[in-house]
């Protein structure tokens, strides 16, 4: 099989790639990614000499170039995109340009090349928020995003399924919740609070630290966007998600901890406009039908994620002093 991965030097495309070449250590992965300040190529240097693996910088929205790379590959799995809230809320023209109008172009070229799959991988911010006592999100949950950053996701989830019903494309969607992991920008809550400490800083919590996540490790998505890769039915939507829902407040707590800091490294500032209150995931419709599951208990994913941050200043210390993207002039010139 030949993939054509987007987004993969990014936090959950660059594990992705990792975990595919080692379970389907014959297929061919060309990554393709632009490089914003979220890409970062070090996050890919145990693959990178790969005789099956191929890295070719550039932008999803690249009809031409996105056009030429198509030819000849077998599934395109669409992890490209800009994707935190907080800067979709400063500006949302990057979000529109690359998570609606890059998905558009993807999507003609893998119609024109008739690709034999197109996964899109989302997230379960496009439903909305949730109550604390709501039932959880799944599949047939209505569209009802609040930020720009779920809005733009939402759209292109739409697109995607047009595409399926208009085209017959061989589309799959996932909707999953929030992950952690290695290699995640310190900009999101978990590697921004353990670098902070690492650094000597405070970790910022927003409001009153009550908003409820629902954490999933990156290795169990990954897993879980395989299966639905390999068996999952074209034009179906498969949910994911941790069974993890904490306050903020809760993971601030469980960091410190484990860190041996106390409670008086937490500052509560200003909370973030439109904060979704709570997001939490029903996968049964995975776990029934795809036989998946997350297998990654959360104190233990949790406190390795912490000894990966700790073992690894490098890799975050060029990224706070945003010198990481030097790699990519000094490998490819
Ligand atoms: P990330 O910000 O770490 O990585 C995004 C990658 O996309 C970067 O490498 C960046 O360079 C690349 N990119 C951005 N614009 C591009 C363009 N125009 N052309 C080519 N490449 C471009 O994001 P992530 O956390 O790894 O998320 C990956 C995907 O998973 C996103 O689609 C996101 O919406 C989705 N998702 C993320 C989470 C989460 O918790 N992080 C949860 C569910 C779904
Ligand atoms: P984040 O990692 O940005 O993911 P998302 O907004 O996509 O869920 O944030 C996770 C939660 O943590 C969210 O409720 C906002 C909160 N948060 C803070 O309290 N402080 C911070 O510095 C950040 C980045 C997030």
């Amino acid at each position: 099989m030949k993939l054509l991965v987007t987004g993969g030097a990014g936090f959950i495309g660059s594990n992705f790639i990792r975990h595919w070449l080692r379970e389907n250590p014959k297929d061919n992965v060309i990554n393709l990614d632009l490089l914003t300040y979220a890409g970062n190529l070090e996050n890919l240097s145990d693959v990178e000499n790969r005789k099956n693996y191929l890295f070719i910088k550039g932008d999803i929205c690249d009809t031409n170039l996105v056009h030429q790379i198509c030819k000849g590959v077998d599934i395109i799995v669409n992890f490209a995109a800009e994707s935190h809230v907080d800067r979709s809320i400063r500006s949302s023209e990057d979000f529109i340009r690359t998570n609606v109008e890059g998905t558009r172009v993807l999507l003609d070229a893998a119609r024109k090349c008739n690709i034999k799959r197109f996964h899109h991988v989302s997230t379960d911010e496009v439903f909305g928020e949730l109550g604390s006592k709501d039932p959880k999100f799944n599949e047939t949950s209505p569209y009802y995003p609040r930020s720009p950053y779920s809005a733009s996701k939402a759209a292109s989830d739409h697109l995607v399924r047009s595409y399926f019903y208009t085209y017959k494309m061989p589309i799959t969607i996932s909707n999953c919740s929030n992950n952690y992991g290695p290699y995640q920008f310190p900009e999101k809550l978990i590697p921004l609070f353990v670098t902070n400490l690492l650094e000597g800083k405070k970790v910022p919590v927003y409001g009153k630290g009550q908003n409820i996540r629902d954490w999933i490790h990156v290795d169990d998505h990954n897993r879980g966007v395989e299966k639905i890769i390999k068996n999952g039915l074209i034009g179906e939507t498969y949910c994911l998600g941790g069974g993890n829902e904490f306050t903020n407040l809760e993971v601030a707590k469980k960091i410190l901890e484990y860190m041996t800091f106390t409670e008086d490294e937490i500052e509560f500032i200003k909370d973030r406009p439109g904060h979704d209150h709570r997001y939490a995931i029903d996968y049964s419709k995975a776990k029934k039908t795809l036989d998946w599951g997350p297998k990654i208990d959360f104190k233990k994913g949790l406190s390795e994620t912490i000894e990966w941050y700790n073992t690894n200043p490098k890799w975050w210390k060029k990224i706070k002093s945003g010198e990481y993207q030097n790699y990519y002039k000094e490998q490819y010139g």
